[in-house]
């Protein structure tokens, strides 16, 4: 749970009452009162300090917010359509590493990217473990492979695959079955000392927040997301990794030995290093898939260009 938010000050002598603040606020807040923005239901405040970066006259203020250091705010937006596209699209899942470290100042511009993602209710509520030690990355290697053994044989026989349909659901299990031959063969591989569940990272982060609420899946990948392109800005490469995420929740020992707590679930991992790749092309992707209400005839799909 985010921690309580102090509602905004208003400088009454310095509001022009233009309203823009009372007009942003998502949570009703502020008010005209006597001609004057006011704060009339403080409580309700989320803290996203929307009313404050409208004031013409810098006439609201933030107590209590925490301060970011950040560059001077230039032209709007930040970046152009075309850099921006070409940002996205130059991002790749990184899974050659080179064996360099990532320094600490790195890493800790790397997680600041993921406060500046939304999330719902602006609830803040992304916490982040970042496993650095090579030793410690090993034994979570270890630890993972592990817990995958133990699904595998099971849905090797029949009576093991019932029961993974009847807990996880019939496509999960057929899924798992289907990719029973590529595990082996990963297996093998990491056996023979490659690295094809963490690619040889130096550093691994998990990003995870209370499981009650509903936009937590959202805020950790969408923060975690955010940290992928800082890193990719920086000239290192992350690798999202579904593997570790759904060990860490359902092996309680993993998820225990990273330090998350119970009542939290992961939502996010990936890998972080170095690369040891050049992508020489961009990506090519499938259009937008595009689908139109139609009451009555379901959805038309088309696509987006
Ligand atoms: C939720 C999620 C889980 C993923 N898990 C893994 C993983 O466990 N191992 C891996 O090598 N790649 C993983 N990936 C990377 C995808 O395979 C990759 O994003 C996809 O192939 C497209 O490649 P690109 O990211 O380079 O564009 C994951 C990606 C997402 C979004």
């Amino acid at each position: 749970m985010k921690q309580k938010v102090n509602p905004p000050v208003v400088i009454t002598e310095d509001c022009i009452a233009c309203q823009r603040c009372v007009a942003i606020c998502p949570s009703f807040v502020l008010e005209m009162v006597e001609a004057k923005a006011a704060v009339v239901r403080g409580d309700w405040c989320i803290g996203c300090e929307h009313c404050g970066a409208v004031c013409p006259t810098a006439a609201i203020l933030h107590e209590g917010a925490v301060l970011d250091g950040h560059p001077s705010k230039g032209e709007v937006p930040a970046t152009s359509p075309e850099n921006l596209e070409l940002l996205l699209r130059e991002r790749r899942s990184v899974r050659l590493y080179t064996s360099d470290p990532v320094p600490e100042e790195i890493l800790n511009k790397i997680l600041n990217a993921g406060r500046y993602a939304p999330t719902g209710s602006n609830s803040e509520n992304v916490h982040y473990t970042a496993v650095t030690s090579p030793d410690q990355i090993a034994e979570l290697r270890k630890k993972t492979i592990t817990f995958y053994d133990k699904m595998f044989s099971r849905i090797r026989g029949r009576f093991g695959m019932l029961i993974v349909s009847l807990v996880a659901g019939r496509k999960i299990a057929e899924y798992l079955r289907e990719s029973l031959p590529k595990m082996e063969y990963a297996n093998e591989l990491i056996r023979q000392g490659k690295d094809r569940l963490f690619h040889h990272a130096p550093v691994v982060i998990l990003a995870h927040a209370e499981s009650w609420d509903r936009s937590s899946s959202f805020n950790c990948s969408v923060a975690l997301y955010n940290c992928s392109l800082m890193a990719h800005s920086l000239g290192l490469g992350c690798c999202f990794n579904g593997f570790l995420v759904n060990a860490a929740n359902h092996s309680s020992k993993i998820k225990r030995w990273l330090g998350i707590p119970a009542d939290h679930k992961c939502y996010a991992a990936m890998t972080l290093g170095f690369p040891d790749v050049k992508y020489l092309r961009l990506v090519h992707r499938y259009p937008a898939r595009v689908g139109q209400p139609a009451p009555g005839e379901g959805a038309k799909q088309s696509n987006a260009n």
